[in-house]
């Protein structure tokens, strides 16, 4: 299924709420990321001062938020990140797991705050990221899972 005007809302908003409350996320969700995936963190040793995470995560966010609005480039994004990643020995089942950590840390984050349709609204747009991340693993003939 795809994603409402309703749903689109719900996600932008939510991310938005994220910066009100707990201003910079991306220490939360490298510190996610690193207790799921912990061989991860040594791919980062290089970034001494947390530059790269912080931008990487804030292009993962435009991306996100290309793909609500115009998708100008957000699924081509994907495409090409997955294979530069792969060039830094990220496969794409760890790459497809992005998305899902900055939607788990978000909920933390926002607590109360959170209701079962902004849930739903992540839960609809996670599955249409992994579409695009399989389609293009089958394509470069690699496996997500
Ligand atoms: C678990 C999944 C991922 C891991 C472990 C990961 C890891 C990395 C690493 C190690 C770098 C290089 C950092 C450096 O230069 O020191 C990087 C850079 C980058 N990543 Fe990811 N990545 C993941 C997912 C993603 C996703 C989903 C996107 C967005 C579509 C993304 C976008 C970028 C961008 C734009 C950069 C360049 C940042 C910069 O050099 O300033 N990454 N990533």
């Amino acid at each position: 299924m795809s994603l409402t005007e309703q749903e689109k809302q719900l996600i932008e908003k939510s991310i938005e709420r994220v910066a009100d409350v707990a201003g910079d996320p991306a220490s939360h969700v490298y510190a996610r990321l690193f207790e799921q995936q912990p061989e991860m963190e040594a791919l980062f040793v290089l970034d001494t001062d947390g530059k790269a995470r912080g931008h990487m995560l804030s292009e993962a966010l435009d991306c996100v938020f290309d793909y609500l609005g115009p998708r100008a480039y957000a699924p081509v994004l994907i495409q090409s990140e997955m294979t530069n990643h792969d060039g830094f020995g990220i496969p794409p089942r760890v790459f497809a797991t992005f998305f899902n950590v900055v939607m788990e840390t978000f909920r933390d984050l926002l607590g109360d705050e959170g209701t079962s349709e902004t849930d739903a609204a992540w839960a609809t747009l996670l599955g249409e990221f992994d579409a695009t991340i399989a389609e293009h693993a089958a394509k470069s003939g690699t496996a997500v899972v």
